[in-house]
């Protein structure tokens, strides 16, 4: 009735922005993400059920995980002693291997890692089946997190029932490297989940969806063969549509610091000014991923450390998937 798991994180170059209410009320993402797990930014979770609890206890990095966290934990552990058929509530543990106390989503390799940790602790099967759906309930990014290397997550097709999620190549088909360029460790005012809702109200929201079916073939090409230049030029521009859309949904989302945009206009400079091949995604947040290759990280990172504002570089690069540990936190 113990298990633990470990999962990465994952910056997603084709984004997975806004929801729709499914079957038996489920959320849907409106459109497919394509991503690249991390190596770097890991979270361990251990799982234990236990009789003597009244409810589900987690800690995040020992301390008391906080309320926003606890409902989606809970959410998510529900669902398993459901599937389960268990009445016992779970003592949970997760840990951030992350240079950083803060400043990078945590949640996807959060979410992956309880997933998996809580279905072999509940003696579920290990499948895709089960997890991915599990996953999807604590952060939808989560469930890419489950695979590792470049990873496509779609959503069910009509009349089909659940989303797919596979590996596109594999972790060691081309070792990319990720800059996390770290400006500021706050929490965000606004969740990723209350934006998703209401993405919806953005007038930009059905031109960005007509135009990413394309954008998802460039991007699996550019992994295909290997092409930065045509990936960072898809993932730059898919990240401003994204982004734009955040900007003119209704409460508006502006996630950019001062720093964030400095970053922006310093990587278009290192590109054109010293050939560096390096191009910018921001997520749900004021901090920027730079996509670089190996050979460039060294000067990429010395460029950005020199910008104001710029608190950390965070390296990383493509990582496995989620996996079972024999290494439990408790
Ligand atoms: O998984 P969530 O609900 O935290 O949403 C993730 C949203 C983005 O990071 C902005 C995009 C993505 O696909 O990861």
């Amino acid at each position: 009735m113990k298990a633990t798991a470990n999962a990465g994180s994952n910056i997603a170059f084709v984004k997975y922005w806004g929801v729709r209410k499914g079957p038996r009320d489920r959320q849907l993402p409106l459109n497919s993400s394509v991503s690249m797990t991390l190596d770097v930014a890991r979270t361990t979770t251990t799982v234990e059920f236990a009789s003597d609890l009244k409810t589900d206890r987690c800690t995040i990095n020992s301390r008391p995980a906080p309320p926003e966290a606890i409902q989606r934990v809970r959410r998510v552990m529900s669902r398993v002693r459901q599937l389960a058929g268990l009445n016992q509530f779970a003592r949970i543990a997760s840990v951030n291997h992350f240079p950083t106390a803060a400043g990078v989503a945590s949640s996807a390799s959060g979410f992956a890692a309880l997933a998996l940790a809580a279905t072999r602790a509940a003696g579920l099967r290990e499948d895709p089946k089960t997890l991915v759906p599990l996953a999807i309930l604590g952060s939808g990014s989560a469930c890419r997190s489950l695979y590792g290397g470049y990873v496509l997550w779609s959503p069910p097709r009509a009349g089909r029932q659940g989303a797919s999620v596979r590996q596109i190549k594999s972790e060691d088909h081309w070792p990319l490297v990720d800059l996390v360029a770290i400006l500021n460790r706050k929490r965000k005012p606004v969740t990723s989940e209350q934006g998703h809702r209401q993405a919806w109200t953005s007038p930009l929201l059905e031109g960005r969806l007509a135009s990413l079916a394309r954008v998802a073939r460039t991007v699996k090409k550019a992994i295909h063969e290997r092409d930065l230049p045509s990936l960072g030029d898809a993932v730059e521009s898919e990240a401003l549509c994204m982004h734009a859309v955040m900007m003119t949904s209704r409460p508006s989302l502006l996630y950019w610091d001062a720093a964030t945009v400095a970053v922006i206009k310093a990587v278009r400079a290192l590109r054109i000014r010293r050939g560096l091949p390096c191009y910018f995604t921001i997520d749900a947040g004021p901090n920027v991923h730079v996509i670089t290759a190996p050979e460039q990280a060294e000067a990429v990172t010395r460029a950005l450390k020199r910008i104001d504002g710029v608190q950390e570089i965070l390296c990383c690069s493509t990582g496995r998937g989620a996996y079972y540990t024999n290494a439990p936190l408790f």
